[in-house]
């Protein structure tokens, strides 16, 4: 499968860096493309019993052969993207578009300051919302201003569909969640794009015809952070108890949880065109389900509710995260 894009179901922090590092390594992916959003994304990504938590880089960055790339669709915070390239060494193997949009400190001070995006939206501060603003203002800064940036700058559109075309695996990652779609999210509880499969890849510049799979990935549980609506949100207590009580990576808040929900998970299918379904977390639904590998030792109660995701969505689960590290995964590719 030369394209694969990755794509949150639900409300964010699903786990897509989680299965995006183990395609990545697994798939002997030649490009991992990011798009979405901006910093206020948090990956978390577990390798070689280190733990990551990338805002910027594609989760990607595991397999050592891999080009790490940022399309043009995504707003980049040079300290933020500075910080993790120094820190994972990749210097020589990662690319920003030059038509990124920059968040400037501006930027967040106007995120932070706002009661109406600070207290009441609950935004993760990082100032993606204002830049937003100021790009289709189109007062934004570009990446190809940025002195700091300059050996970084290349043409992403034109590398990816290059790599497509010579048929190279390519894999593209999304941020945040499909309910965050400021389009199809619970607005005015949403971030400040579209974030579902079409507007990811028109990040990247690639067309929709080019996206060979479009895997959607649920967690287990719903979490969500922030403000806005959440079915069956369960009391704190009760959250640590299922061990479902979550702490956000960008803004250490704790998430809400809440059941799978099999309603928002059919629509999430429906509004990225999903081919496949990746679930994360099996092992706190189920723990007996811990670091199993072959769908065949999973306990009876966990293969009944896979059934039930996949007769629901009318879509293959295909992937299985059943515990922390890369590793942990059940393919039933
Ligand atoms: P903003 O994207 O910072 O403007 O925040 C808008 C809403 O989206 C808030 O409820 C945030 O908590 C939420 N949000 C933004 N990015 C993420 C993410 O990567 N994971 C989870 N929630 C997010
Ligand atoms: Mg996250």
């Amino acid at each position: 499968m030369p394209c694969s894009l990755i794509v949150g179901g639900f409300y964010g922090d699903e786990g897509k860096g989680k299965i995006a590092s183990y395609l990545a390594v697994k798939d002997d992916v030649g490009i991992v493309a990011r798009g979405g959003v901006g910093p206020n994304a948090g990956h978390t990504v577990f390798w070689r019993g280190k733990l990551y938590k990338m805002r910027m880089l594609p989760s990607g960055f595991v397999n050592p052969k891999c080009r790490l790339l940022i399309g043009p669709g995504v707003l980049v915070n040079p300290e933020v993207f500075l910080k993790e390239t120094t820190l994972l060494k990749v210097e020589n193997r990662v690319g920003i578009d030059f038509q990124c949009a920059i968040i400037e400190r501006q930027h967040i001070d106007r995120d932070r300051a706002s009661n109406y995006l600070k207290r009441k939206i609950a935004t993760t501060g990082t100032g993606c919302g204002p830049c937003n603003v100021d790009r289709v203002g189109r007062t934004v800064k570009l990446a190809k201003d940025v002195p700091k940036l300059k050996r970084f700058l290349v043409d992403v559109p034109l590398e990816v569909n290059r790599a497509i075309n010579d048929e190279k695996t390519v894999l593209i990652e999304g941020t945040q969640g499909t309910f965050l779609s400021l389009f199809h999210g619970t607005y005015p509880y949403v971030t400040s794009k579209d974030v579902t499969a079409s507007s990811i890849a028109a990040d990247i510049g690639v067309g929709p015809k080019s996206v060979s799979e479009v895997i959607v990935v649920f967690k287990a549980y719903v979490t969500r952070v922030g403000g806005g609506p959440l079915k069956g949100e369960l009391i704190e207590e009760e959250a640590e108890k299922k061990g479902w009580a979550e702490v956000a990576t960008v803004t250490g808040r704790k998430r809400r949880s809440a059941p799978f929900d099999f309603g928002l998970a059919k629509r999430a299918v429906m509004l990225n065109g999903a081919t496949q379904i990746a679930i994360t977390k099996l092992d706190i639904l189920f723990p007996e389900c811990k670091r199993v590998t072959s769908f065949k030792d999973l306990p009876r109660q966990a293969m009944e509710f896979i059934e039930k995701v996949e007769t629901s969505t009318k879509t293959p689960v295909n992937m299985l995260g059943t515990g922390p590290s890369v590793e942990a995964i059940i393919d039933r590719r």
